[in-house]
């Protein structure tokens, strides 16, 4: 059964972990769906993974709709949330409400997430889901902001801690169903989880969030430069190497194709 946002809300009831990992193709989309995957995320993060820009702001709103269709086209149970670009949503909620709605229609996609938890964020949340578009927040380091917050941790002095609380309060109050909490002190990360009636999602947050996510690149160990907090748990670019120099070596030695092929 395809999974829904109200069913991830039961989990953080239960206190059931929640798996996400990123997707930007069918092909991997389809192994993480058959391997339990819960919430997929089509994470603007594919700019710089799979399209080799060295930050998210270049990515489109076209390019995410060109990906999340694809995702979507192997997903046949878990949530499938595409991340609204840079500029598709900050100008006003009527900007949001035509991205997110060309996200939802033009992918089959079940809900987009955005950064940020300032006042004219909350207000786009609340006009979404009015809308019935499911939302999830993300706060902490939020990568469309790199040019002001850089790829630091947030939230490291009383005051931004504060401020993220905040944030975050004020997106599950709005109506988001789910909150990534991305690059922020562990005991901040845990006492925001407790306090909050929604699941958080946590990278590089620490053990007590609802659930995890990693970009799928750097669990397999496909990222050239892996961030501090995401391990690799296979040497994904060891192995392809591997298996190209053996494909080569056979079909120099005029080795491949055999008979059988
Ligand atoms: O773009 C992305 O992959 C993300 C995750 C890091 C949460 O937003």
């Amino acid at each position: 059964m395809a999974i829904t946002p109200t069913q991830l809300l039961d989990w953080k009831r239960q206190q059931r972990p929640i798996v996400a990992l990123t997707a930007w193709d069918t092909a991997i989309a389809s192994v993480l769906d058959a391997a339990g995957v819960e919430i997929i995320l089509v994470g603007d993060s594919l700019g710089m993974v799979a399209l080799g820009y060295d930050t998210t702001l270049p990515v489109s709103l076209d390019t995410m709709i060109h990906h999340t269709a694809a995702v979507k086209r192997g997903v046949q149970r878990a949530l499938v949330v595409c991340d609204l670009p840079f500029l598709t949503y900050q100008e006003s909620p009527a900007q949001a409400m035509g991205s997110a709605g060309r996200i939802l229609r033009e992918t089959g996609a079940q809900a987009v997430k955005l950064e940020g938890g300032y006042p004219r964020m909350v207000e786009t949340v609340v006009r979404l889901t009015e809308a019935g578009i499911p939302v999830m927040g993300h706060v902490g380091l939020t990568p469309q902001s790199v040019h002001q917050l850089g790829y630091r941790q947030q939230g490291q002095d009383p005051a931004t801690a504060e401020k993220i609380r905040q944030q975050a309060i004020a997106l599950a109050e709005a109506g988001v169903f789910a909150i990534v909490l991305e690059h922020i002190p562990g005991d901040l990360a845990a006492s925001i989880t407790e306090q909050l009636p929604v699941p958080t999602i946590g990278i590089g947050a620490g053990p007590h969030c609802d659930g995890q996510v990693l970009v799928t690149a750097d669990l397999l160990g496909l990222t050239v430069k892996q961030p501090p907090f995401a391990p690799a748990y296979m040497n994904l670019r060891h192995t392809i190497t591997e298996t190209v120099h053996k494909f080569s070596g056979e079909v120099r030695q005029r080795q491949f194709p055999r008979l059988n092929h």
